[in-house]
């Protein structure tokens, strides 16, 4: 498994309309369409470390790879089914994991005021574990949980459609459990979290263990 992390500080103005070119034809009519002069950024950057990943991996260019999606959206590389990679967003970091099985990535800058968001991400147990930290640690866990939980959706491919308050895991046993009415259902899953930095969290969820590979070293 790799982790590709950039920056989008890395990424000025001209330096944005001279790696355009880049991208693909989809991409590069959806970046048309953000309002927010960040969010093409980060567009553009995800893209950008997926075809750095797919040259690297696949030895393939631009030119020859198109994407697809899958489930609710999750983008696949057309004809490679076992190319497997996953991109995530937050503020000024833009992460791309790959693995040799499905594979969902989250990064998350600190929530800062957790409080409205306990009942809808967190279950009953969580909540109550929530409770009794200190205010001082409140964000961490909560942002923590957060991209454990968006990691694993996004390897399933589901994204929010899965309620994120059913969702608890067992660090322990590697297992996820979806905790719904009618049952629990219980699935094998790893996390693996790397240290980012103080104002990040992260999390990258597979089917199998892989040991990890952090590349930073990015230059657009
Ligand atoms: C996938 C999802 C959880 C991403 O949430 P997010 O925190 O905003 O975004 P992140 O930065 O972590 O990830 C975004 C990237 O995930 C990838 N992605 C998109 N849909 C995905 C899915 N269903 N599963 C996995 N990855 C997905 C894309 O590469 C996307 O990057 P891009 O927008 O630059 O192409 C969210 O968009 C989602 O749930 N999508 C599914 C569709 C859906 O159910 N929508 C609800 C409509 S009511």
């Amino acid at each position: 498994m790799k982790l590709y992390i950039a920056d989008i500080r890395q990424v000025s103005k001209s330096k944005y309309e001279e790696l355009l070119p880049d991208v693909s034809r989809e991409r590069y009519e959806r970046l048309l369409q953000y309002h927010q002069e960040p969010d093409r950024v980060r567009g553009l950057v995800g893209e950008l470390l997926i075809l750095r990943a797919v040259k690297e991996e696949l030895g393939l260019e631009k030119n020859q790879i198109s994407f697809d999606s899958v489930e609710r959206g999750k983008p696949v590389l057309h004809g490679y089914p076992e190319f497997h990679f996953n991109v995530s967003h937050s503020k000024d970091l833009v992460l791309c994991a790959i693995g040799s099985s499905p594979v969902g990535v989250d990064v998350q800058s600190l929530i800062i005021k957790p409080d409205r968001l306990i009942s809808k991400c967190l279950t009953e147990k969580e909540q109550a574990a929530m409770h009794n930290l200190p205010d001082g640690k409140k964000s961490e866990y909560m942002t923590t949980l957060w991209c454990r939980k968006e990691s694993y959706m996004k390897m399933t491919g589901k994204g929010l459609a899965l309620p994120m308050n059913l969702i608890e895991f067992d660090l322990l046993s590697n297992t996820v459990a979806l905790l719904y009415d009618a049952g629990m259902i219980q699935e094998v899953c790893y996390l693996t979290e790397p240290q980012i930095s103080d104002e990040y969290k992260a999390s990258i969820c597979m089917r199998t263990k892989e040991d990890l590979v952090v590349i930073r070293d990015i230059n657009f």
